[in-house]
């Protein structure tokens, strides 16, 4: 198969190395001259564990190739992938699909033969209907099928997520385009993987919905950390109690500071969006959505409390400031809302983040970016695990309690047991318990 994945983000670099790795011929384009020439000399744009090897295999192995140049890369090329981003559109919360139709119209002015167009990036229901229009519109005469195909790959754990995906999702009635879609993920469903075939306008939705479901998982829990620190329960032990329930599942029950990243909150505003033009409100995922904005300001007022209730003149470490661990993506990070909240209220905040401080470098001026944990710390007046990255797992707490003011910590990921903590310096607060 020839593929032509267009955009080199993160959906699409991934999804490109990966279908390489399966053996397609894979060219991955991108507008920006820069990153082509940056993946060229083996420099990855984006930080995802392994994502750099597996470039480097398959360029070496001549199966993977990277260029600006978008008409000759979709010429000659069975399946087109669209890639590129739906930043939300400022304002009106719809995912903005500038990018989409543009690249859409290049392809349609490029095709030469019977081709597969496949829209990865999360788009609105409806939107294949669009792209499809488009290509009658600009290469009526050409043998073109449009199909859906999301993509459900978590940030760094993509590369896995991909290779082993629970499900592929391919929206289509068009029975060649099946058989292209068959023929490209052979690998995964020969590894049992299942392949659902679906409506396009169905596989388009059934992206939203996972990650709404997902989205109001978190939220749930979260919602009952606060119940059990309020009614003296252990939210941890919630969470397995009710995870064990196969009906409801472990995963996705672990309580912290909310949900961020560059899809839960996109993608949740982007549905209420489709929901409020269909006339057919989701109102939990409203809800979800409130919740989870509020719970994000909570959390500094959580540390303040921690503080004694004034945070003027104070010192507050952070650990961690990426949305998750193992990425250096701040897109809706909890920690910008809580640097803001700690700043607003008189405190001075020290961070240290293992991937992210480059780009927290820019988003949050007043801070003091350090070089580990210890050196955030020191003369801090309360610690805060933002973010549960492995080296915050293991810290020597009685190091850390010597170079602190005072020895507290904040642990928002629920990484220490109160019981562990009991043996050191430390007054400890977590996450509903
Ligand atoms: C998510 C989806 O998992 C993925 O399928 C989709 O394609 C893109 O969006 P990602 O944003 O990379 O992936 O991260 P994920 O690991 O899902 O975490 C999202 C957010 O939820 C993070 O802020 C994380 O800290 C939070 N989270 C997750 C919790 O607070 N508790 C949990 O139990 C799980």
């Amino acid at each position: 198969m020839r593929i032509t994945m267009i955009g080199s983000g993160y959906v699409g670099l991934v999804s490109g190395a990966c279908f390489s790795d399966f053996g397609h011929d894979v060219i991955c384009v991108d507008k920006d001259a820069a990153k082509i020439d940056a993946l060229d000399a083996g420099n990855m744009p984006i930080y995802e564990p392994g994502l750099d090897q597996l470039v480097a295999a398959n360029v070496a192995a001549g199966r993977l190739s990277f260029t600006t140049d978008l008409a000759q890369a979709v010429a000659g090329a069975d399946a087109i992938f669209i890639a590129v981003g739906t930043p939300s559109r400022r304002g009106d919360g719809h995912a903005d699909l500038t990018y989409v139709f543009d690249a859409t119209r290049e392809i349609g002015a490029a095709i030469t033969g019977p081709a597969v167009v496949v829209t990865k990036s999360t788009v609105p229901v409806g939107t294949g209907d669009r792209v499809e229009a488009i290509l009658r519109e600009v290469c009526p005469d050409k043998q073109v099928a449009v199909v859906s195909n999301p993509e459900f790959l978590r940030e760094g754990a993509a590369i896995g997520d991909f290779k082993r995906p629970d499900r592929i999702v391919v929206g289509t009635e068009d029975e060649r385009a099946r058989q292209v879609m068959r023929d490209i993920y052979r690998p995964l469903y020969l590894n049992e993987s299942p392949l659902l075939f679906t409506g396009r306008r169905t596989a388009e939705l059934t992206k939203y919905a996972a990650n709404a479901f997902l989205a109001t998982k978190i939220t749930f829990i979260n919602e009952i950390a606060d119940l059990c620190e309020a009614v003296g329960a252990d939210v941890q032990d919630v969470a397995r109690g009710i995870g064990l329930d196969k009906r409801i599942g472990g995963k996705f029950l672990h309580a912290g500071p909310g949900y961020g990243g560059s899809c839960f909150p996109k993608d949740t505003l982007a549905l209420l969006k489709t929901a409020e033009d269909a006339e057919s409100p989701v109102r939990i995922v409203e809800a979800v959505v409130k919740v989870n904005d509020s719970r994000k300001r909570a959390m500094g007022r959580k540390v303040i409390h921690a503080l004694g209730g004034d945070a003027r003149g104070k010192t507050v470490a952070l650990f961690g400031l990426t949305f998750k661990p193992n990425t250096d993506d701040m897109r809706d990070a909890p920690s910008l809302a809580i640097v803001q909240a700690l700043e607003d209220a008189g405190a001075r905040v020290r961070a240290f983040d293992p991937e992210g401080m480059e780009i927290a470098r820019d988003l949050m001026p007043g801070v003091t970016f350090c070089t580990d944990a210890y050196d955030a710390a020191t003369d801090a007046d309360v610690a805060v695990i933002v973010t549960e990255w492995n080296v915050f797992r293991a810290l020597d707490l009685d190091r850390l309690a010597d170079v602190m003011a005072a020895p507290v910590l904040v642990d928002l990921r629920n990484v220490y047991s109160p019981a562990e903590i009991a043996r050191t310096p430390f007054t400890y607060h977590s996450i509903g318990r």
